[in-house]
């Protein structure tokens, strides 16, 4: 389904660009639910926004369900996008909606209908286990809760991929547990997963195939 294929990529910068990939190929099957790894700056993020077409690889091809990303115009990219869920680490509720508001405006933003904003939204917050959230305001919530939400406004459109950087990031073991098994529930509905991570105990708890970035792109200086 995801092929990176020969991909390079340097940052521009004034000083001498950093390499972040030199040659890096890799395959991610239809379903699969693939952990990313790699040290703090390995290029995690960047692989994510590549994969969202937000940065273009220096050198190299992705090729999403038989599409080279390339050949996708300008034009085409929200279309593209629709398919993809996103729990990015700077994500943020809407702080003065209420849960059920905070997914039906996902739902209208990607042009979905208010008529079935109340079905999607009942079945995700069920399928999650977090009905019982649906009144509250993100400021009435902890962290691991509002993380939860974030993850099920990332679904709401049933996306065929979903990609999620850093999503343990500031949680504590137990909120991180939960996180990984909304995450497995998630995957059962055949939404292609990958998680980057830099916690490799996190990794490790997803049990899942591993795409090691600090292994991969040998050729960067550490
Ligand atoms: N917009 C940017 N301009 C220049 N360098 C960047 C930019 N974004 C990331 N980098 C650099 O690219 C490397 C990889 O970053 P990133 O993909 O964010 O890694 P990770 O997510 O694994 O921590 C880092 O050295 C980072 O400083
Ligand atoms: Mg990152």
């Amino acid at each position: 389904m995801i092929t990176f294929s020969h991909i390079s990529h340097s940052y521009e910068d004034e000083d001498g660009a950093p390499v972040v990939y030199d040659d890096f190929s890799a395959e991610i099957a239809d379903d699969e639910f693939v952990v990313l790894t790699g040290a703090s700056g390995s290029g995690k993020t960047t692989l994510l926004k590549m994969l969202l077409k937000e940065i273009e690889p220096t050198s190299g091809d992705i090729i999403v369900d038989g599409v080279n990303l390339r050949s996708i115009p300008r034009r085409r990219i929200p279309f593209y996008r629709r398919d993809i869920g996103v729990l990015f680490q700077d994500f943020r509720l809407i702080p003065d909606v209420n849960v059920y508001d905070n997914l039906a405006a996902a739902i209208l933003a990607t042009g979905g209908s208010g008529r079935d904003a109340e079905t999607k939204i009942t079945h995700v917050l069920t399928m999650l286990g977090i009905d019982h959230l649906h009144k509250r305001y993100p400021r009435q919530m902890s962290g691991g809760e509002q993380q939860k939400v974030c993850l099920a406004r990332a679904v709401i459109n049933h996306p065929k991929l979903l990609l999620v950087d850093e999503p343990t990031g500031n949680l504590d073991p137990v909120s991180t547990a939960e996180i990984l098994r909304l995450l497995d529930i998630i995957h059962r509905q055949k939404i292609t997963i990958i998680m980057a991570t830099h916690d490799l105990s996190a990794a490790e708890a997803a049990h899942r195939r591993r795409i090691d970035l600090d292994e991969l792109t040998g050729s960067r200086e550490k």
